[in-house]
Order: structure tokens, then sequence, then C-alpha cells
């Protein structure tokens, strides 16, 4: 499904991605770890082609199209989903218009309000939030509980997750992962799943974990390599 080979990205004049490969299969989940300021939310951004993100060299396919020259727009419309790590406010605009504009060429007014209603159930989401303005004044839960809205209204088919899980009390970590595993057992999307905790295999049985260092993949291995992290941090894995 997603093909990325020899990837080299610069923001502003610094090379942050070095020559990455990674390989995502159907139904495939991946889990990328790495020390801060390794590149992961870099990556996931030029995936989804994020403006300023400059692909000095390399590809990226997605169902063998090549995609490093598509807008966000467009990206999207492939049925690539990113739930970034800091969700963005926007004021003015209610929660309800914002979804409205998003579905609108899939379904009819009535089909939307029915569909969004089941799924901020399913998140235990209040309805009176449809009425707010964008993330404006919600609480970091909150502003993660709306990317999973969102993922589930759009159904991508490739879903990135850049630090889901970071500040979630436990009964929302619960909840997000109920509905990302019955959304990916439904549809079999893939997922990639950038997180810090080495805890996320309670959560979701993973098929690789990989390492991103300095701007690229040192290490790909299966979900056994998180215990060692949790031991030994990153330095081993580095040093080898
Ligand atoms: N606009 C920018 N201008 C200059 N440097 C940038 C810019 N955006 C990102 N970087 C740098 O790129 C590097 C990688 O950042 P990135 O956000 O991808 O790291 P990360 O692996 O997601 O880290 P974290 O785990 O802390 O989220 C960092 O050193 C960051 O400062
Ligand atoms: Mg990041």
């Amino acid at each position: 499904m997603l093909d990325i080979n020899n990837l080299y990205v610069k923001i502003k004049n610094n090379l942050i991605i070095k020559g990455l490969n990674l390989k995502i299969k159907n139904n495939e989940i991946h889990i990328i770890m790495g020390p801060n300021g390794s590149g992961k939310s870099t990556l996931s951004y030029v995936i989804s082609g994020k403006q300023k993100y400059i692909i000095e060299k390399g590809k990226i396919l997605f169902n063998n199209k090549l995609i490093n020259n598509l807008s966000p727009y467009e990206i999207s419309k492939l049925g690539i989903y990113l739930s970034f790590q800091y969700p963005i406010e926007i004021n003015g605009i209610t929660m309800y218009s914002y979804l409205k504009t998003i579905l609108k060429k899939k379904y009819n007014n009535r089909v939307i309000l029915k569909k969004i209603y089941k799924v901020c159930k399913k998140l235990k989401i209040n309805k009176n939030y449809l009425y707010r303005y964008f993330n404006v004044g919600f609480s970091g839960g909150e502003k993660k509980k709306n990317e999973i809205l969102q993922m589930l209204l759009l159904k991508p088919k490739l879903v990135i997750l850049d630090e889901i899980d970071s500040g979630l009390d436990i009964d929302t970590l619960n909840i997000i992962f109920k509905n990302i595993n019955k959304y990916k057992k439904k549809y079999k999307c893939s997922i990639i799943i950038i997180t810090h905790n080495t805890n996320i295999i309670k959560y979701i049985n993973t098929n690789y974990v990989h390492i991103l260092y300095n701007g690229k993949i040192i290490k790909s291995s299966n979900k056994n390599i998180i215990e060692k992290i949790e031991k030994y941090g990153y330095k081993k894995i580095v040093k080898q």
C-alpha cells in the first residue's frame, strides 16, 4: 500500500529525513518509535503533503501512485488520514459545520447528522461539542478524540496516528483504542502509530515496530523490541 523509498526531506534548508525506507502492506499495523526530534512527525507531514517540506530525493508511492508532489487535499482523497500530534483550533467554524463540509460529497445532510451522532456516541462525545468552534478550548484529550471522530467519518485506507495516546486518561485511552481496533477489523485498513508509550502493545496488536533515529529507520522488528527499549532506552539499538 505505502512504499517509501530512499526519502530525503528538507525543512528551511535543514535535512531532517535522511534516506528513509518504509513499506506497508494492506491490513498491517506499524508502530514507529524514536527519540524526540528524530523526524517522526516530519515523516507523517511529508506523507500527507504538507507545504514547505521539500522532498530532495526519493519516492513515496501509495498503491503504486507517486504522491510526492500531490497536495494534502489530493492525498486525503486517495484515502490517507493524518491525526495530528498537536491538533489545530479553527476559530469561527463549528465542529458540525466543519464535519458537514468534509462529508458533503459523500452523503446528504440528514445522513451526515445521523452518522456524526452515531460516531459521537461510540467515542462518548457530548453532542453539544458539535456546536462549539473546532477544537477551540477543547482539552488535550478532547482534541485527540476529535481526531478519531474525523477518522471514523472519513473512513481512510491508511491512518497515521501521531502520538494519539499522549496525554490521555485511562478511560479515554481505552475508548480510543477500542474504536481504532474495531475500525481496523471492519475496514482492514493499515495503520501507522507514532508513539513514545511502551505500553502501547496492551492496546493494539502490531505487526512491526520501527525505530526512527536521526531521520532514518535504523531498526525494524516485532513487538518484542519494545521491552528492550523500556529496559535500555535507544542507546543500545543506536550503537548496534
Ligand atoms: N519548520 C522547521 N524549521 C526548522 N526545523 C524544523 C522545522 N520543523 C521541524 N524541524 C526540526 O526537525 C526535527 C524533527 O522534528 P519532528 O517534529 O519530526 O520530531 P519528532 O520525531 O516528531 O519528535 P517528538 O517525538 O518530540 O514529537 C527537529 O529537530 C525539529 O526541530
Ligand atoms: Mg512528533
